[in-house]
């Protein structure tokens, strides 16, 4: 345990107020440390429940050899249980983790500034309040500032440092060595709705709600895609896991905050599926079912064997047409490589940003004949994409052989951006909103999404290995698409991409 000293600029006590989930997580990375950790609660004998479940906690860690014992009880001896508010006299900050409730917070900062000296920063876990509206009604402001750890505390090793319109640089500063102090990185984000991560979060769940609500693809076949493009759970998994209890009333409240922001527009599936009860894994039907806390597998569709019909693939671009035939010939198909397709073949055409309607069109195709393939996701499951007027034996051609050259595709309807060219261009877009609107550094954004959402990158280094070009090319088409401004790119990558450099680049 690495002590702090009064000399290192680190508090070294610590009032937490909230003996809950976040209260608890707080406290014992705090007491682990080496800080002095004095934990209140309302309710009579919480806080002492919260020690014990802490020293429960940190005896398993030892039991499993994570922790040494001597730090087990060092830990422990750290945890110091406050029968009352006024206990909190000495400490050097305090953090809230009471119930989310703008007037209690503001109450009890208030009391707390009855009892601390006027040096002590007052901190709050807030996930959704303003924290200037917490901060405005006391008596010194300036101390106050936003202090957002994710649950569970241990494990997610990020923690907004919110900086109030009202907030003195120094609390933020000593909040961010504190948090590096509790072995967490510290992100200095402005005090805007969602902060970072509950803001940038907002691309990947109401893009997919959707594709979903035009009828593009089903929830288990979005969620497949989106594996395939990288990440850990599909965005229905993680409604099913977060809860629509909780997700929908914040995707409302962010876009609400933002004045009805297109970007972050909810989408009245969940507010529905919410109504009707169907909240996800804890009510035992979400977008999935579950019996004993356990998905229920969906029915897979059998792929059609891909007859006789030959396939012919746009030649627009020559690599990745190589690579497409690469995987139809190891499915067996009959290709047709000539530079236009016979009146026999069915045609696979290789979109971005554009529909598979679109597609062959523009490029003199019939459409009857066309099965759009998205060429940017080509590792994971192929995305298949038909026209409305795709025969289902040109479209069993291509799914058939594919199917048997590659892993299983998944078989949507048309959309520009395919799936996960559009979710994945709105998570970018949405990063580099925040990146113009200063609402953190380039590097603590993507810092923030990978630690806090768990996205095998950050949003601007998602753009980057796109390609900045081709996401502002995307987004460009769905725009004229939908002609709707949810798709308008930001200022910020406008200009990257025209410059050719990173979307890391801060201003100079
Ligand atoms: N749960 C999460 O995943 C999460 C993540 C980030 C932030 N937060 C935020 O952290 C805060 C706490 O959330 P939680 O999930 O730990 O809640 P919780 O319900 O588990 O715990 C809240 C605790 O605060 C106590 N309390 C309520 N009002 C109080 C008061 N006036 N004075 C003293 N104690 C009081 C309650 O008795 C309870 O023990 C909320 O602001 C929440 O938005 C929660």
């Amino acid at each position: 345990m690495n002590t702090p000293s009064a000399s290192d600029g680190i508090p070294t006590r610590i009032g937490i107020v909230g003996s809950g989930l976040m209260g608890r997580g707080i406290a014992q990375i705090a007491a682990q440390a080496g800080l002095t950790v004095h934990l209140f609660d309302k309710q009579p004998g919480a806080a002492a429940e919260a020690r014990s479940a802490i020293a429960g906690t940190l005896s398993r860690l030892a039991d499993k050899g994570k922790l040494a014992p001597a730090a087990r009880d060092a830990a422990v001896s750290q945890l110091q249980v406050a029968e009352t508010l006024a206990s909190l006299t000495g400490c050097e900050v305090v953090v809230e983790a009471i119930v989310e409730d703008l007037e209690a917070k503001r109450s009890l900062f208030r009391q707390l500034e009855e009892v601390v000296a006027d040096t002590c920063i007052l901190a709050t876990n807030t996930s959704s309040l303003s924290v200037t509206a917490i901060a405005s009604t006391c008596r010194l402001p300036g101390r106050v500032a936003g202090f957002h750890f994710f649950s569970p505390v241990p494990l997610m090793k990020v923690v907004e440092v919110i900086d109030s319109v009202l907030g003195e640089a120094q609390v933020g500063d000593t909040l961010a060595h504190l948090a590096r102090h509790l072995g967490h990185r510290p992100v200095r984000t402005r005090d805007t709705p969602g902060f970072v991560v509950n803001h940038a979060g907002r691309g990947y769940l109401t893009e997919a709600l959707r594709v979903l609500g035009e009828g593009i693809a089903e929830p288990a076949d979005i969620d497949r895609i989106l594996r395939g493009a990288g990440f850990r759970m599909g965005p229905f998994e993680l409604f099913d896991m977060i809860g629509l209890d909780v997700s929908h009333p914040v995707m409302e409240s962010i876009y609400e905050q933002y004045y009805q922001e297109p970007r972050y527009r909810p989408s009245p599936i969940t507010r529905q599926r919410l109504a009707a009860g169907l909240l996800g894994r804890k009510s035992g039907r979400g977008f999935y079912r579950y019996a004993d806390g356990k998905v229920m597998p969906e029915p897979q569709p059998t792929p059609p064997q891909p007859g006789s019909m030959p396939i012919w693939v746009s030649g627009r671009d020559p690599a990745l047409s190589e690579r497409v035939h690469g995987l139809l010939r190891a499915g067996g198909a009959q290709l047709d490589e000539q530079p236009r397709p016979g009146s026999g073949s069915a045609c696979i055409v290789l979109p971005v940003g554009q529909d598979a309607t679109a597609a062959a069109l523009a490029e003199g195709l019939d459409p009857r004949r066309c099965v759009a393939l998205d060429p940017i996701f080509l590792d994971g499951p192929p995305t298949l994409m038909r026209t409305p007027v795709t025969t289902p034996a040109a479209r069993d051609a291509v799914w058939g052989a594919l199917a048997r050259g590659a892993a299983q595709p998944v078989l949507i309807h048309d959309s520009p951006g395919c799936v996960a060219q559009r979710v994945l261009a709105m998570i970018v877009n949405i990063g580099c909103d925040m990146a113009q609107q200063r609402i953190a550094t380039p590097d603590d954004i993507d810092g923030a999404v990978t630690l806090g959402l768990g996205y095998p990158q950050g949003p601007l280094a998602l753009g980057d290995r796109l390609g900045a070009t081709t996401v502002l090319h995307i987004l460009d088409a769905l725009h004229d698409f939908y002609r709707d401004p949810r798709y308008r790119p930001s200022p910020w990558l406008i200009r990257r991409a025209r410059l050719g450099v990173s979307l890391l680049t801060p201003e100079a």
